[in-house]
Formats: structure tokens, C-alpha cells, sequence
């Protein structure tokens, strides 16, 4: 399976930013086989930076889309209208769900959409410090998981990724904490078991990564997690020199 490591600008860089930015990356990274890089910029860089990126080293994604593929949704963006443009989307962060009240109906019409257009969806998920403290992590991961693929085939199954973010380690939340190794695996196992109680043996084709204050130190550590197929970075991921570093670590760990 491949390594993904995933740079989530979020609501950062002016498109001129996020322009120079790809360049000095485009110009440090030396692709690695089995290894995909991808960097999700705001909305307004998509298309020139899907324009000046080169595919084979660094893919483009989006951090949201609406579930329809056009009609009356002032605002929003068809996963359908980037098509070309991207070849992943983030749904489901937990800004999304948290900030915006993105509720699961939504997050499941999203990665219908993003497969029915072709593109990869990463849907995140991940409990809350109360919910962790109130031992309902389980259940939150299984509920997310269920409702997020519900309409997705066995078939497609293989077309998504999953990015478990506990929402407690995400480096701009009050009072982050870094997961330790053990908690990691932990979840990581319970999301590929409820994987594959639905659907059987293809669950385990589906990459897992992590996220949560990922930065150039921790990448091994996280990297070395039985069933963590990837990372996906959110601040560390602002600092070129430090999402290459953690691209560096990535190819040693996986050597
Ligand atoms: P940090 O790496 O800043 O904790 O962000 C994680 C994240 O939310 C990526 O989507």
C-alpha cells in the first residue's frame, strides 16, 4: 500500500503564497516510489496551482465540496466542477463538523459525490476530548465510519481514504494534546475492524492515516504505527522546510 503524506493548508496563504510555496516544494522533493504526496490549498488556489503542479511528485486535493453536482447552493462548490482540477478531497475534517455543523448526511453525500466525479475522498474522523473521557471513543469512530460510507459499494470501497484525526491532538484546538503511539494504534485497529465487519476483506485495502499535531519529530514515530498508512499534517504543513523534512522521515521509515 502506498504512503500518503497530506499537507491540509486549511484557511491559510493567498494564492500567490500557495504559488510560491509549490514551487520551492516542487523544486526540493525527489519522488519516492510507493509514496504519495498531496497538498489541499483554499479553494481560490486550486486551479492555478492544479495548473503549475507536477502530478508526479505532488497531487492537488480540496478541503470540502457539497454533495450535488450543480443547482441552487449559493456558496458552495460541486466536487463535480473540480473535476481536473483535483484528484483528492478532504471531507469531513472536524473543523467542518465542529465549526459548521457539517452533520453526517451531509459527510455521506460528499463522498458519494467525490466518487461518482472520480475523485479520491479522505474522509476524517475522531472523537472529542469529552467524548474520549466519556469512553465513547468506539462508538463515535464506528458511527462516523458507518454513516460517512454508507452509500459507498464494496467496489468503490478501494477509491477512499480514511484520516483518523482525534480531535484533541489537532494542534490549533485549546489545550491539544499529542497521542501517544499506543492510542493511535488503538483506533487504527477498531476503524479497520469495523471495515471490515461491513465489508469483508476489501476493508483492507483502504489506506488509514494519521493526524494531530504531526510535525518532523513525531513523523517516524506515528509512521511506524501498525496499520497507519500515512499522515495528514495541518500547521507543520505551512512550513515547506517542514513538510519535506517530514517527507524525508517518511521515505527513511518506509526504506
Ligand atoms: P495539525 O497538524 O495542525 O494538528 O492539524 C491536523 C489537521 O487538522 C489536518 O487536517
Amino acid at each position: 500500500m502506498k504512503t500518503y503524506i497530506v499537507g491540509n493548508w486549511k484557511m491559510n496563504f493567498t494564492v500567490g503564497e500557495s504559488s510560491i510555496y509549490l514551487h520551492k516544494l516542487l523544486k526540493r522533493i525527489k519522488p519516492a516510489k510507493g509514496m504519495q504526496i498531496v497538498v489541499a490549498p483554499s479553494p481560490v488556489a486550486l486551479q492555478p496551482l492544479s495548473l503549475q503542479t507536477d502530478r508526479k511528485k505532488i497531487r492537488i486535493s480540496a478541503q470540502n465540496c457539497w454533495g450535488r453536482d450543480f443547482g441552487a447552493y449559493t456558496g458552495e462548490t460541486a466536487i463535480a466542477q473540480l473535476k481536473g482540477i483535483v484528484d483528492y478531497c478532504i471531507i469531513g475534517h472536524s473543523e467542518r463538523r465542529h465549526i459548521f455543523g457539517e452533520t453526517d448526511k451531509m459527510t455521506k453525500e460528499k463522498v458519494a459525490a467525490c466518487i461518482r466525479n472520480g475523485i479520491t475522498p479522505i474522509l476524517c474522523i475522531g472523537e472529542t476530548e469529552s467524548e474520549r473521557t466519556f469512553g465513547e471513543t468506539a462508538d463515535v469512530l464506528r458511527d462516523q465510519i458507518v454513516a460517512g460510507l454508507s452509500d459507498v459499494s464494496k467496489e468503490d470501497l478501494k477509491k477512499v481514504i480514511i484520516a483518523y484525526e482525534p480531535v484533541w491532538a489537532i494542534s490549533s484546538v485549546k489545550g491539544a494534546k499529542l497521542a501517544s503511539p499506543d492510542d493511535i494504534a488503538q483506533s487504527v485497529e477498531l476503524i479497520r475492524k469495523y471495515l471490515k465487519s461491513t465489508y469483508g476483506k476489501e476493508a483492507e485495502e483502504i489506506p488509514i492515516l494519521f493526524g494531530g499535531s504531526v510535525n518532523p519529530s513525531n513523523a517516524g514515530a506515528y509512521l511506524t504505527i501498525p496499520g497507519v498508512n500515512g499522515l495528514l499534517i495541518g500547521g507543520a504543513s505551512l512550513i515547506a522546510d517542514q513538510f519535506n523534512d517530514i517527507i524525508e522521515v517518511a521515505k527513511r521509515v518506509r526504506a
